[in-house]
């Protein structure tokens, strides 16, 4: 944690401090927070970033802060306007730790305009819905290149989506080259210093944070990136951790390289499995015997049991087709499967083949249940899953090589056998 006298004065006294000629960073230190929204760990805490525009025809307020630190904004907001002189509130991103204050600044302001992206209406809606009295500004939906003036100066919208929701904007203020982007090149860090330059080493907590936070949407962050990189940013202000301007082209750098499709030529199908007694292991090696008849596709087989979980999770962000093989115990796959499911909220897997398997005893559940959570996934099971009772005979391996080479073949064409799969007796 950053000691308290290495903030700046302007920190420790809850004034506003300057990020560019006129324009203020009016946000809350929260630096004894140690986990946040469940997900994340925060051992440094974090700050929520605010940011004040002022031009010759009024204020523009960017975001708010955490509803239980809406003092601290209210007081550096007041250090460097008055309410009355708020023309504008942008929210590029309406997640309640920067939207907390809303309500009450709009008690305060109620002349303001809210401008706010498309898909921020029905998120909005749900935010002031239990506020009496309900707050009804008024709004305006913007979408990329549309602009709000401040008289000399102007501020552009930039529609970058799930970045990490679906109402996630960017605003540029041209006349600075100041991009204020939401979560974007965040991280949870809750240094009073505010700026870069001022801080030591904290590419872990940058990094920390895009896996946690921006992983899944990959696709999304190079859609943005295509959106930012053009206006060349002399300022990126995100709404947590430190306002970067010491060369920020090294954080777009990194944010490139970090959301860089995974090399997908060739196809890779990697089979994941656990086994109790060495049947389901017998099925996983068949599956790959399988699809390795196919040219072109790499193949590649591991034991869940005996590997580490953020690896796997890798290989699966990185793989074109996925397997996932589990006993049935206690109507149930097992655990570790079930950790390593879990762990793919964190990348994105929408659109990628995948199939599952197992032997059982008696019941055989194990295999359904990890389809169902496949398709939760939003992945495509291009070939129904395979149980197997007990040990699997000459003619269940086959059917286990037939699913490989139906797996394979959804990479790459051709064809697999129409042998049936679904060997499986009631039970
Ligand atoms: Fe920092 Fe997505 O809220």
């Amino acid at each position: 944690m950053a000691a308290p006298n290495a903030m700046t004065d302007a920190a420790r006294h809850r004034e506003a401090v300057a990020i560019a000629p006129g324009v203020h960073w009016i946000g809350a230190l929260d630096p004894q927070l140690r986990n946040f929204d469940i997900i994340l760990r925060t051992e440094q805490g974090t700050t929520y970033n605010a940011y004040l525009v002022r031009g010759s025809d009024g204020v523009a307020v960017i975001d708010t802060v955490k509803a239980g630190l809406a003092d601290e904004f209210f007081a550096r907001l007041e250090s460097v306007a008055d309410y009355g002189e708020i023309r504008a509130i942008v929210l590029d991103h309406l997640e309640p730790d920067h939207s907390g204050a809303l309500p009450e600044l709009l008690r305060r302001a109620p002349q303001a305009t809210l401008y706010i992206s498309v898909r921020a209406r029905a998120i909005l809606n749900g935010l002031l819905k239990s506020v009496t009295p309900r707050p009804q500004p008024a709004v305006v939906a913007v979408k990329t290149d549309d602009s709000l003036s401040l008289g000399d100066r102007k501020l552009r919208f930039i529609h970058t989506p799930f970045v990490h929701w679906p109402d996630t904007q960017c605003t540029y203020l041209a006349d600075e080259a100041v991009l204020f982007c939401g979560d974007l090149f965040g991280c949870h860090l809750g240094d009073g210093r505010l700026f870069d330059d001022r801080i030591g080493e904290f590419w872990p907590a940058i990094d920390y944070y895009y896996a946690h936070i921006m992983r899944p949407f990959a696709r999304h962050v190079r859609d943005a990136l295509a959106e930012i990189l053009p206006l060349a940013p002399r300022v990126l202000a995100p709404t947590h951790g430190p306002i970067l301007r010491d060369r920020p082209h090294r954080y777009l750098e990194r944010y490139q390289a970090l959301a860089r499709r995974p090399a997908s030529a060739p196809p890779t199908l990697a089979i994941f499995y656990i086994s109790a007694y060495g049947n389901t292991a017998q099925m996983a090696e068949a599956i790959a015997a399988g699809a390795s008849e196919l040219a072109g596709v790499q193949v590649s087989t591991h034991d869940i049991e005996a590997g580490e979980t953020a690896a796997f999770v890798d290989l699966i962000e990185g793989a074109d087709a996925v397997a996932f093989g589990s006993p049935t115990i206690n109507s149930d796959a097992v655990k570790p499967v079930w950790d390593l499911l879990s762990s793919l909220a964190t990348i994105d897997v929408k659109g990628k083949r995948a199939a599952a398997f197992g032997s059982y005893g008696w019941s055989g559940e194990a295999v359904g249940l990890i389809e169902e959570r496949l398709r939760g996934l939003k992945m495509q099971l291009p070939v129904p899953g395979l149980r197997i009772k007990l040990i699997p005979s000459d003619e269940e391996l086959a059917a286990c090589r037939d699913l490989g080479r139906q797996l394979a073949a959804s990479l790459v064409g051709g064809h697999g056998s129409a042998r049936t799969l679904d060997l499986a007796e009631p039970g």
